[in-house]
């Protein structure tokens, strides 16, 4: 089948000045992520790269440049599912991991467990090979002015928003139709140190399911938790899409990527009253965006090969 691939950086409000940057990240994440797949590689391969692109960029709300917690340290979460056997890989609360994604990859691969955490993770991470780095190097100086902010105000949960940058994510479909979906973050500005977020929680910052499809989700994790958003997105592909305002709950139009897309945000909306957004791909490869933040970035590779990418 033709190799698909989408990635975001964050729904959020993003500032003019910030444009340029986001969606130049995205453009390079898809084209590092897109050199493996046109050339007959792996979705899992692919993934990674990208999301990599994405951690490593500042702009973005993952690896270097992620929020600060409340005790100002780079607190990291990610997670990459397997659309074939359901088999995930996730990690919370990593500390000195400057790319949190090949961790959440290691034990997909590697270990007997779904997910792990704080010391267990880090340690699991060494015997894999994979190099801690020094917490301090993945601090940004933005990131440290907006934590000295946030820390001045006793309401800093409640005004989150102002705070908010992008989680980052990608789906992936290669040629032999081996489907995967990956979700990486920083989580919120001045969280509680060991705060868990939706996104390396299997549901609901990603999902993937080859019957159907695969999901990235952005936004506020504690109201995406709430309607396990991927997974919600996910079975919209699988079914036909119910609108959510729908009397009795029938049937609106034919399932479509972009129509489950935007009934996941809208049920976020309408149960929680929060922000996010999502990507996705469906089994076919098609893909489907939508976010009720005044922005999100986001890109993917178009049926001719080109590749769009929009905040
Ligand atoms: N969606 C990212 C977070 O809330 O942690």
């Amino acid at each position: 089948m033709k190799p698909a691939l989408i990635v975001h950086g964050g729904a959020w409000d993003i500032p003019e000045e910030l444009t340029d940057a986001c969606k130049n990240g995205c453009q390079r994440a898809l084209a590092a992520g897109w050199s493996t797949l046109s050339r007959g590689g792996h979705a899992l391969d692919a993934i990674e790269a990208a999301i990599i692109v994405l951690e490593d960029d500042p702009v973005f709300d993952a690896g270097y440049g992620s929020h600060l917690n409340l005790d100002g340290r780079v607190e990291c979460d990610a997670i990459v599912m397997n659309g074939a056997t359901l088999h995930a890989g996730a990690v919370s609360t990593l500390h000195g991991m400057k790319n949190p994604i090949r961790v959440a990859r290691a034990i997909l691969e590697n270990c007997p467990h779904m997910m792990l955490v704080a010391e267990g993770a880090e340690r699991f991470a060494r015997e894999q090979g994979i190099a801690l780095c020094n917490p301090e190097d993945l601090i940004s100086e933005t990131e440290r002015e907006a934590w000295l902010k946030c820390r001045l105000d006793k309401h800093a949960a409640e005004h989150h928003r102002g705070h908010e940058q992008g989680t980052v994510g990608a789906v992936a479909i290669d040629q032999n139709g081996n489907l995967f979906a990956a979700t990486s973050t920083g989580g919120t500005c001045c969280k509680l140190p060991g705060r868990v977020g939706d996104s390396p929680l299997i549901g609901c910052g990603c999902y993937a399911d080859s019957e159907a499809g695969g999901v990235s989700c952005t936004g506020y994790g504690e109201a995406i938790m709430k309607i396990v958003m991927a997974k919600t997105a996910v079975d919209f592909l699988r079914q036909s899409v119910v609108c959510v305002d729908s009397p009795h709950g029938a049937s609106c139009e034919p399932s479509s990527a972009q129509l489950a897309a935007r009934e996941a945000v809208h049920l976020l909306a309408k149960r929680t009253h929060a922000t996010g957004g999502l990507i996705l791909l469906d089994r076919h490869g098609n893909p489907g965006f939508a976010f009720n933040t005044p922005r999100m970035a986001y890109g993917y590779v178009a049926l001719d090969g080109n590749f769009v990418t929009a905040v």
